[in-house]
């Protein structure tokens, strides 16, 4: 058999399995079986393959019929055009995440021309570092502390650190967002420092930024089988109303005003009432400066993420 009726067989049987881009999978797959770049396939197309190759690519066609997430099974996510090592233990990065990013890139610049200083940014649970990492690039003058409280989360982060370049500027913390300082009880915090930097406090950052887990844990159960079955349910739990991490957040970020900060966090776009909601309560009996919210739309035109500045 040639390399074409291959990725036309494994088209069909993705196709029966409901995947919605069969022909570009089955071929991504075959790419990832021989080891090679989509020219060299191109053109290799009519070439028969070793039985030892088919039989790979089969097994890879099996397992992405069974709805392992494409980007597990070649261990790689494309996320602002850059390429991310992703694995079971991390979120595969969504493209409607990258608004977050070009958020985050707009507020350092405008944070930098008011300090004129090494930037300080957080990203709160930073899975393989996809976040943290794009913004970087960006950039020479910051310093972002790519967080999360799974080990193994931060292993895969550290690789794609080294991978794309950016040691100097991105550094991996272990860390537990629901841990973050809050004031009225410091005293049952672990808090966590190195030298002087106590990580637990937002004082210490000009931007904090995050993708929390936010799916309610009722309707983790309803979730795609791709995401249910195979994505850490450590990522996208948000609790029982799927906030848990923005009261968290929210009541760390209103002790920590010091000097002018910015939060930005994506949300589920049905979320934003209570996100609202969720600001005028922490934030509105505090002594603030200024404070102001805004909702940033993803490319599907979607409020993704909220941004809150205050000071
Ligand atoms: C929705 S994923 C976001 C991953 C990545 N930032 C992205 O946008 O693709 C949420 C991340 O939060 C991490 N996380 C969950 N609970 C946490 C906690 N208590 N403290 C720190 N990180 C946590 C998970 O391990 C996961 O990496």
């Amino acid at each position: 058999m040639t390399i074409y009726e291959l990725i036309k067989n494994g088209e069909y049987r993705l196709k029966k399995a409901g995947i919605q881009n069969p022909y570009n999978e089955s071929l991504g797959l075959m790419q990832y079986a021989l080891g090679l770049n989509l020219e060299k396939i191109i053109v290799s197309y009519e070439d028969n393959i070793s039985e030892v190759k088919k039989q790979t690519f089969e097994k890879l066609i099996e397992r992405r019929f069974k709805k392992e997430p494409f980007a597990y099974i070649v261990k790689n996510k494309e996320f602002y055009s850059l390429n991310f090592c992703v694995d079971e233990t991390v979120l595969i990065p969504r493209p409607d995440t990258e608004c977050l990013v070009d958020a985050a890139i707009e507020e350092i610049r405008r944070l930098y021309g008011i300090y004129k200083k090494k930037i300080n940014v957080i990203d709160l649970g930073t899975g393989c570092g996809a976040v943290a990492i794009s913004i970087a690039k960006n950039f020479d003058n910051v310093i972002i502390y790519a967080a999360d409280n799974n080990l193994t989360s931060l292993k895969t982060a550290e690789k794609n650190i080294i991978n794309n370049g950016v040691q100097k500027k991105v550094v991996p913390v272990f860390l537990d967002i629901l841990k973050l300082n809050c004031g009225e009880n410091l005293s049952l915090n672990t808090s966590v420092s190195v030298g002087d930097f106590d990580f637990y406090n937002l004082n210490n950052y000009d931007l904090i930024i995050s993708n929390p887990p936010y799916i309610t844990t009722e309707d983790l159960a309803s979730l795609e089988d791709d995401i249910k079955f195979y994505e850490p349910v450590g990522a996208l739990d948000g609790g029982k109303d799927g906030l848990l991490f923005y009261r968290k957040i929210f009541d760390a970020a209103s002790i920590a005003r010091e000097k002018i900060k910015t939060l930005i966090l994506e949300i589920d776009y049905r979320k934003k009432k209570e996100i609202q909601s969720l600001f005028e309560e922490r934030f509105d009996n505090i002594n603030l400066k200024f404070k102001k919210i805004d909702f940033i739309n993803d490319l599907n035109n979607k409020e993704r993420a909220v941004k809150i500045t205050y000071g």
